[in-house]
């Protein structure tokens, strides 16, 4: 599926039997050849919205993947780069892949993004392509971690897709796959949790400010460079939450 180096259809199937983190550790070796490694052009369009905030010293990937987060990261943060995730299968393959030139050695930590071992540690912490993964009844809980984890008045800063119309394909095809995810969920154990229609931006903001962070209200529009859609609407922004 994808392109040649891609996991075939059986291979995506068992995967999405499995638990969220042996899902991972099964797709890990073909994850740079699907369309859930965040691409290129997203992550340089979100290093070049941050660029004017920093620069930061200390940088986190959350759910980090196979360090996607780092071409972020790397240009961005002078001290210390680190990767977290739970699938030890992601974390070998961002490991083995050549570090940023110039900048520090990524550091990459196993441990769930609901229970993070960091307290006040970053400046910076970053998200990709991950938060589908929670519940959103863990965001408040995954939220406070992330605000414990930062510096007082460091930045927790991710993408965030705007919602498609209801008369685009994508709006069917994302109402139809999180169906067919809750169906699956609700016959087979372990779960597998993901779900694209859970991560508004009306909640998402309430639940961090109710986390204690600051949250930018022009963040939609931050993200032009990787494009509108036909009416002129932004496909995605960035939202930007200070700790306060
Ligand atoms: C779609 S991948 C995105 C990876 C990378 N950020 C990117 O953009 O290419 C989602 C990642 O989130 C990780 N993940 C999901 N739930 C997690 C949790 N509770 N704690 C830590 N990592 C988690 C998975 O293991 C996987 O590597």
């Amino acid at each position: 599926m994808f392109s040649p180096e891609g996991p075939t259809l059986r291979e995506l199937a068992v995967q999405a039997l499995s638990s969220v983190d042996r899902g991972y550790d099964l797709l890990a070796p073909a994850f740079d050849h699907t369309p859930f490694r965040t691409p290129d052009r997203f992550l340089d369009a979100t290093a070049a919205a941050l660029a004017p905030l920093g620069p930061f010293d200390a940088g986190l990937d959350l759910c980090c993947g196979t360090g996607a987060g780092l071409r972020v990261l790397a240009p961005l943060c002078r001290k210390r780069l680190t990767g977290v995730d739970f699938s030890a299968g992601m974390l070998a393959l961002a490991a083995a892949a050549l570090p940023p030139a110039g900048g520090p050695r990524p550091q990459w930590v196993r441990a769930d993004a609901r229970a993070l071992p960091f307290a006040g540690a970053f400046d910076l912490v970053v998200s990709f392509g991950a938060f589908g993964h929670f519940l959103p009844a863990e965001r408040p809980g995954l939220f406070a971690q992330v605000h414990r984890a930062l510096r007082p008045g460091g930045l927790f800063a991710f993408p965030i897709g705007a919602p498609p119309p209801i008369t685009s394909p994508w709006y069917w095809a994302m109402a139809g796959f999180d169906g067919a995810m809750r169906v699956r969920n609700a016959l087979w154990r372990p779960p597998f949790v993901m779900y694209y229609r859970t991560f508004p931006f009306s909640a998402v903001r309430d639940d961090l400010a109710a986390a204690g962070f600051d949250v930018a209200l022009d963040a939609l529009d931050a993200l032009d460079e990787v494009g509108r859609r036909e009416d002129g609407s932004p496909r995605a922004g960035l939202v930007l939450a200070r700790r306060a």
